[in-house]
């Protein structure tokens, strides 16, 4: 616990920022629903997702070069989460390789887990996943008869070190897929938050062999509470997943997807991802003035280029892990690295600047840089 009385400053989660959210827009929506949107509201509705949803994602995909038929190569899942349990319930089998990136999300890694696959880690550094080390350990497999089940990537501002993979690294590694035979599964939730220029072409909009699976979500651009997520792939792959999610909900909630597809269609989306992107880039650029100012010199970061997380390396020596209580008695709370990778590494933390406020950024950092100060050797 915080000191007593003292509200704990969280740089934990990916929320959203909270007077950003699109209530009024939502609240218009159903004031202006028929009885007959009622209605389909209310119903039970398709398993892949309300129709007039799918249409519209399609669309929304299209701007990013991503084909997909709206009628079968589509489904609106319980936020992005879902469609990477989705993706484990089909795909993956105990003992089955995966190949992910070192580090990478925190909830993808668990929800792998579930079925006990064997992870091969493929270092991330700044330009995202490096495709000569994925080459190198994709020739070595084969070299031994095994073939990797999963690629999962995250190349846009991923999670938590909000890298972004180079248009260099992304064709190279479109090649690998090719050569390698390999199925993908391309996680999206943060591109769209990019504060220089537009999102940078996914990788399921640069191939169209059936090979990429991807997801994106509305958790970060329109509201997490409405847990609209969806998951594109060929039909195949599609109605596997759409009969192992009849399994888990029958179908997503009317209410959540007909808001969704109404903010789509109104173009709402289309004006609150620029509006995002301004409130975002503001409060990384406190953070990471604060950080200059008050962080000391033996932690290192990069400063993110979008997304929602700075990613601060620490000495070698120093265990973020153990630190964290300290930091809680303090006032302020932070992710250690060590849960982002499927090895022990504990030299890192994840700081999050979308949902605290601009004065909680500033008094966290102090906060955190002179605990920082006083327990770096
Ligand atoms: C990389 C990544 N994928 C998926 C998700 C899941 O998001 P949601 O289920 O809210 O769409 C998150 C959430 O933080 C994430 O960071």
């Amino acid at each position: 616990m915080a000191k007593q009385g003292k509200k704990l400053i969280s740089f934990t989660g990916g929320s959203y920022d909270v007077p950003s959210l699109p209530s009024a827009e939502i609240k218009k929506i159903y004031e202006e629903a028929s009885s007959q949107d009622w209605s389909d509201m209310l119903q039970y509705g398709s398993t892949s997702g309300m129709g007039i949803l799918r249409s519209e994602l399609s669309k929304f995909m299209a701007q990013a070069n991503i084909k997909s038929n709206p009628s079968n190569e589509i489904i609106v899942t319980t936020g992005s989460q879902e469609a990477i349990d989705l993706v484990t319930r089909v795909f993956i089998n105990k003992g089955d390789i995966i190949f992910v990136g070192s580090p990478t999300y925190l909830a993808a890694l668990s929800c792998f887990k579930q079925v006990n696959p064997k992870f091969v880690d493929i270092p991330i550094d700044v330009n995202g996943m490096d495709p000569v080390i994925l080459e190198k350990k994709l020739n070595q497999m084969k070299n031994s008869g095994k073939k990797p089940k999963l690629l999962y990537i995250i190349p846009s501002f991923q999670n938590p070190d909000s890298s972004m993979m180079t248009m260099e690294r992304r064709k190279h590694t479109l090649e690998l897929v090719e050569k390698f035979d390999l199925i993908v599964l391309e996680d999206n939730p943060y591109g769209y938050i990019c504060f220089e220029g537009n999102m940078p072409t996914p990788l399921a909009g640069m191939n169209n062999s059936g090979r990429i699976m991807y997801t994106s979500t509305f958790s970060k651009i329109v509201s997490p509470g409405m847990r609209i997520g969806w998951i594109t792939a060929n039909n195949e792959f599609v109605s596997k997943m759409v009969e192992a999610k009849t399994n888990i909900s029958i179908c997503n909630d009317g209410i959540s997807q007909y808001a969704a597809a109404e903010l789509l269609r109104r173009g709402d989306v289309a004006k609150q991802i620029p509006k995002m992107i301004k409130v975002y880039r503001k409060k990384r650029d406190l953070m990471l003035e604060m950080m200059e100012t008050n962080f000391p010199k033996k932690i290192k970061w990069d400063e993110p280029k979008g997304g929602l997380f700075l990613w601060a390396k620490f000495p070698k020596n120093y265990n973020t892990d153990e630190a964290l209580n300290g930091a809680i008695q303090k006032g302020v709370s932070y992710i250690p690295g060590s849960v982002f990778f499927t090895k022990s590494v504990h030299n890192y933390i994840r700081i999050n600047y979308s949902l605290p406020s601009e004065q909680e950024i500033v008094e966290g950092i102090q906060i955190l840089g002179k605990y920082f100060k006083e327990n770096i050797k």
